[in-house]
C-alpha cells in the first residue's frame, strides 16, 4: 500500500477509534426505526433477484465495516437464526460493537477487527454482505470491491453504496475547505470539530455552504459534524462511475436497494404528455443510464445504494404481473415477514371485523403514501396473516366472501373473481407487502 493510502487509513481508524459510528446508546434499537428491519431483512434481495422466499436461518452474513454495530443488530434481528460476522478496521467501534450485540442478546455473533481490503484472510463464504456507508472511504473501492466478490457465495449477494457526487457535493467541497483549515495544527479531533461550529457561525447567513447544509443540530451533535463536514476518505460517484467499477471487478448489478425510489417515469407529471420519440427513447435505455437520467435531473439520493452479485447467478423468474392463468395456479402468496408481528395481525382482524379500511404503511412505512384496503379485502387478507397461501386457496376465499357479482347479481364467475385477486396481489407486490412465489411445477 502506498505511503498516501496507509496515511488516509490511519486517520480513518483513529476517526472512528475516537467516536465509533454511529454513535447510539447501547439500548438503542432498530424496532423503533421505521422500515430499518426491512431495509435489512435478506428477503429482499433475494426476492428482488430469484423471486424466491429466502429462509433466513444458517445464513451466513457479513457486515463489512460494521462500525458500533447497529447495523449488524438490524441484520441480527431482522434475519432470525441467520449467523452475523462483523469487521471494521477501527478497534473501539469492534469492541462497542460486540457489547451492543451482547446487549441486546446476540452473543453469537463474531466481531474481527480486520481490514475490509483482507477479507478473505477469514476463510469464510458469505450468502450476504452489508456493506453500508463504508467503501466510499477506502482509499481503493475497487479493491474493496474485489476484497467483497473473492468471499462471497456464488449464489451471495453483496449490498454496497457510495455517497452521490450530485447530492453530496456542497458537503464535500466543504470538507476540502475546512481540510485546508484545519490540517497543520488543532491536534484532537474534538478542537477540529469546534472549530467547524465558530468557522459556521461566522459565515454570512447567505454563503452557499452555510445556508445549503448547517443546521441546528449541529451545535450540539459532534458525529454529524464529524461525518459531514471533516470525513476522512469521503468520495462522491456517479452512477457511470459505480457501474463502471462493477464491470472492473465482473460484479453483476442486481438492482437499488430502494428501487421504488429510482423510477424515472415517476418523475413526470404525465408520461403520456412526453412527445413519442422521448417515450420510446426512454423506453429502449439500458436500467444504468435510467438511472444516471434519473440522478442528473433529481439528485435526492444521499446514497448510491445497490445490490449486486457474480454475473452468473441463477436465472430470475419471471415478474407476477407477466405470468400465465397456469403459473398462477402455481402461486404461493407470503406477507412479508417483517409486515407480520402480532400488532399487524390485530389490526387486520379489526377492520375485517368491523368493515374499516386498513392501512398498510402505518404498519410497514416503505412509501410516503397509505395503502389502504378496505374491510372486505382485510377479511379475505386474514388466512395469510397467519401463513402463506396457495392462490388456489385465496380465490376460493374470495369467492366465499363475494359470492354474488354486485354489478349483475349472478353469481361471481371464476375468471372475475381470478381477475380481482391476481390485481389486488399485483398492487399489494408492488408496494412491498406480498410476495409472489411460483411453486416448481
Ligand atoms: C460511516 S461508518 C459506517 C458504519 C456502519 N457500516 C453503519 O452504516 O452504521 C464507516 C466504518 O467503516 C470502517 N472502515 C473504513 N475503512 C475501512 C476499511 N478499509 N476496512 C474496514 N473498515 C473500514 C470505519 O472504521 C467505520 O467504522
Amino acid at each position: 500500500m502506498d505511503p498516501q493510502a496507509s496515511d488516509l487509513l490511519e486517520n480513518i481508524r483513529q476517526q472512528f477509534d475516537t467516536l465509533p459510528y454511529p454513535h447510539f446508546p447501547l439500548d438503542a434499537t432498530p424496532k423503533d426505526i421505521p422500515g430499518q428491519l426491512y431495509l435489512h431483512s435478506l428477503t429482499n434481495p433475494f426476492y428482488f433477484r430469484d423471486r424466491r422466499i429466502i429462509d433466513p436461518t444458517g445464513r451466513l452474513i457479513l457486515d463489512a465495516g460494521c462500525g458500533s454495530g447497529y447495523k449488524s443488530l438490524s441484520l441480527a434481528i431482522a434475519n432470525p437464526g441467520a449467523q452475523i460476522v462483523g469487521v471494521d478496521l477501527s478497534d473501539e467501534s469492534i469492541k462497542f460493537a460486540r457489547q451492543r450485540l451482547q446487549y441486546h442478546g446476540f452473543e453469537q455473533v463474531k466481531f474481527h477487527t480486520c481490514l475490509l481490503e483482507h477479507l478473505p484472510s477469514l476463510n469464510l463464504q458469505f450468502d450476504y454482505i452489508n456493506c453500508d456507508e463504508v467503501l466510499y472511504l477506502l482509499p481503493d473501492p475497487i479493491a474493496g470491491l474485489r476484497a467483497m466478490k473473492a468471499v462471497l457465495k456464488p449464489d451471495g449477494i453483496i449490498r454496497v453504496n457510495f455517497h452521490s457526487l450530485f447530492q453530496r457535493a456542497v458537503y464535500l467541497r466543504g470538507q476540502e475547505f475546512f481540510a485546508h483549515l484545519t490540517e497543520s495544527h488543532l491536534p484532537t479531533q474534538a478542537e477540529r470539530i469546534e472549530q467547524v461550529r465558530v468557522v459556521m457561525r461566522s459565515l454570512k447567513a447567505e454563503v452557499f455552504l452555510k445556508n445549503a447544509t448547517w443546521k441546528p443540530i449541529y451545535e450540539t451533535d459532534d458525529a454529524r459534524v464529524l461525518t459531514n463536514y471533516l470525513l476522512q476518505g469521503d468520495k462522491g460517484w456517479t452512477i457511470p462511475q459505480f457501474f463502471s467499477a462493477l464491470q472492473e471487478t465482473e460484479l453483476a448489478f442486481i438492482g437499488m436497494v430502494d428501487w421504488r425510489q429510482w423510477d424515472l417515469t415517476q418523475l413526470f407529471e404525465s408520461v403520456d404528455d412526453l412527445p413519442i420519440e422521448v417515450v420510446m427513447h426512454l423506453s429502449e435505455t439500458s436500467i444504468a443510464d435510467q438511472l444516471h437520467l434519473y440522478e442528473l435531473i433529481h439528485p435526492v439520493h444521499r446514497l448510491l445504494d445497490l445490490w449486486c452479485g457474480h454475473p452468473t447467478p441463477p436465472s430470475p423468474a419471471p415478474h407476477p404481473a407477466t405470468w400465465s392463468t397456469a403459473a398462477w395456479q402455481r402461486a404461493i402468496v407470503h406477507f412479508h415477514p417483517q409486515l407480520v408481528t402480532p400488532t399487524f395481525q390485530e389490526a387486520l382482524f379489526a377492520a375485517a371485523m368491523q368493515l374499516t379500511s386498513f392501512d398498510f404503511n402505518s404498519h410497514l412505512r416503505l412509501s410516503e403514501t397509505p395503502v389502504t384496503v378496505e374491510g372486505s379485502i382485510a377479511a379475505w387478507l386474514l388466512p395469510l396473516s397467519q401463513s402463506p397461501q396457495a392462490l388456489p386457496a385465496l380465490l376460493h376465499h374470495w369467492l366465499q366472501l363475494k359470492p354474488i357479482d354486485p354489478i349483475t347479481l349472478e353469481p361471481t364467475l371464476q375468471q372475475t373473481a381470478l381477475s380481482a385477486v391476481q390485481s389486488w396481489l399485483l398492487r399489494l407486490e408492488s408496494a412491498g407487502y406480498v410476495l409472489l412465489e411460483l411453486r416448481d411445477s
